[in-house]
């Protein structure tokens, strides 16, 4: 459930008309929920009841330092791939002791960079990241909290670029080799071994591929427990999915209690590393309608917002529902493409949607919360958007709308 709501026609994020929103803010912009974004992560924590545990929330899916301040002052931990997400964490008021750090190609900096701000623990993803952090810790006289990402060689049934489980991915270190890195790290004078992990996918809408990786994982856990080599956390990533369209994940209370029972009395803290699930209905894209063009094969609805704001439908074919912000039109309804400016033939935010427009209607792009400006680029020099966050009956600007000079501002020219 999210704050977005009509009242009468006008489409609501809590208590603002997104009209008013975009009058003071100018568009493209994307929209936030303080609400949904707590709730959001409130349902994962609550669902654990009381059993230890750490959300440890994905800063990729969204890494305005307002949405990490938010979540930090619940109590949440991050999940990070780089010194830049490390840094915003940290700069957001994030307590380094709840960061876990995951990622394929850590460098050197990265990881001497976490070992001196006293990160939770790595997620070593393969075997030469291991020594490499061994030998740092070594140099900076600490111990390095390791755990381990397994790769389980599960199908997350999910799309093919978010899918990260399988063997052929390039993620995590394969569950057969786990046990001899586990057995290396036991023997290194600068690792504690702390936990295990996995991370099997995004936009997963049934329980049963994460439960399918529990069990592979714990047969490794309780393999490793017979050596001597005892776990403190299991942590199963993120991945849960939301509704963009008709989709019925579980609920996270339904996830965590299927995990819970599963787990039966190993006694582990469980970490979760949600990202989308968390924020993604938590933020509406909103855009203007600058021109219509009718053809004889397409209607095109050409908006100020492209494939550089929000390219998950360029590059997944994501479907994102797109909605009017006033539903009171006098136009005929038709059958639209939402199309951005962008010199691409691929640069669409919607296909096929049926919607009443009229040039100058401001439509919201839903479900944007995730993977939306986090995945935004510059190119065709379009400055990207600003980022309100709606609290009540405020409206926070969170980011300013990138200025035309900011695009070339660490540009230089060659010498005359
Ligand atoms: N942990 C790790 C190690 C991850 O790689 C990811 C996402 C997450 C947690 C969070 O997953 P989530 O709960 O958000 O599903 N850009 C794509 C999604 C890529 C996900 C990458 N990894 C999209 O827009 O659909």
């Amino acid at each position: 459930m999210d704050f977005f709501n009509y009242r009468q026609t006008k489409l609501f994020a809590e208590e603002c008309a997104v009209e008013d929103i975009a009058a003071q803010f100018g568009t493209p912009c994307y929209v936030y929920s303080r609400a949904t974004l707590e709730r959001h992560w409130r349902a994962f924590d609550d669902a654990f009841k009381g059993y230890p545990h750490l959300i440890c929330y994905a800063v990729k899916a969204n890494s305005n330092l307002a949405v990490l301040n938010v979540l930090a002052r619940l109590g949440s931990g991050f999940d990070i791939v780089s010194v830049g997400e490390m840094r915003r964490v940290l700069a957001a008021g994030g307590a380094p002791e709840k960061i876990v750090f995951s990622g394929v190609g850590k460098r050197e900096d990265e990881i001497r960079a976490a070992l001196q701000v006293g990160i939770r623990c790595f997620n070593v993803e393969v075997s030469g990241e291991l020594d490499r952090i061994n030998r740092l810790a070594g140099e900076l006289g600490v111990i390095a909290p390791v755990s381990f990402r397994v790769n389980p060689d599960v199908d997350a049934k999910t799309h093919p670029y978010i899918s990260t489980g399988l063997k052929e991915n390039k993620f995590g270190i394969d569950i057969q080799s786990a046990i001899h890195e586990y057995r290396r790290a036991a023997q290194m004078p600068n690792i504690k071994i702390v936990g295990i992990d996995c991370h099997i996918g995004s936009q997963l809408t049934e329980t049963a591929p994460f439960l399918d990786a529990m069990d592979r994982v714990l047969a490794l856990v309780d393999q490793l427990q017979g050596e001597g080599i005892s776990l403190r956390h299991l942590d199963l990533g993120g991945g849960l999915g939301i509704c963009y369209r008709d989709e019925q994940p579980p609920l996270p209370a339904d996830y965590v209690s299927a995990l819970l029972d599963k787990l039966g009395d190993r006694g582990f803290e469980i970490m979760l590393e949600p990202g989308r699930a968390i924020v993604g209905n938590a933020g509406v894209l909103l855009t203007k309608v600058e021109y219509l063009k009718l053809t004889a094969g397409k209607n095109f609805a050409i908006v100020d917002a492209a494939m550089n704001d929000l390219v998950r439908p360029s590059l997944y074919g994501a479907w994102q529902a797109i909605i009017p912000a006033d539903t009171n039109s006098n136009a005929e309804p038709l059958t639209w493409d939402i199309v951005g400016p962008v010199c691409e033939t691929g640069d669409f935010l919607g296909k096929n949607r049926e919607l009443k427009i009229t040039p100058g209607d401001l439509l919201a792009v839903r479900s944007a919360g995730a993977y939306g400006f986090t995945m935004s680029s510059n190119y065709n020099s379009r400055p990207r958007p600003a980022e309100v966050m709606v609290d009540g009956a405020q409206v926070h600007l969170i980011r300013e709308r990138e200025s035309i000079e900011q695009l070339w501002a660490g540009e230089k020219l060659l010498p005359v």
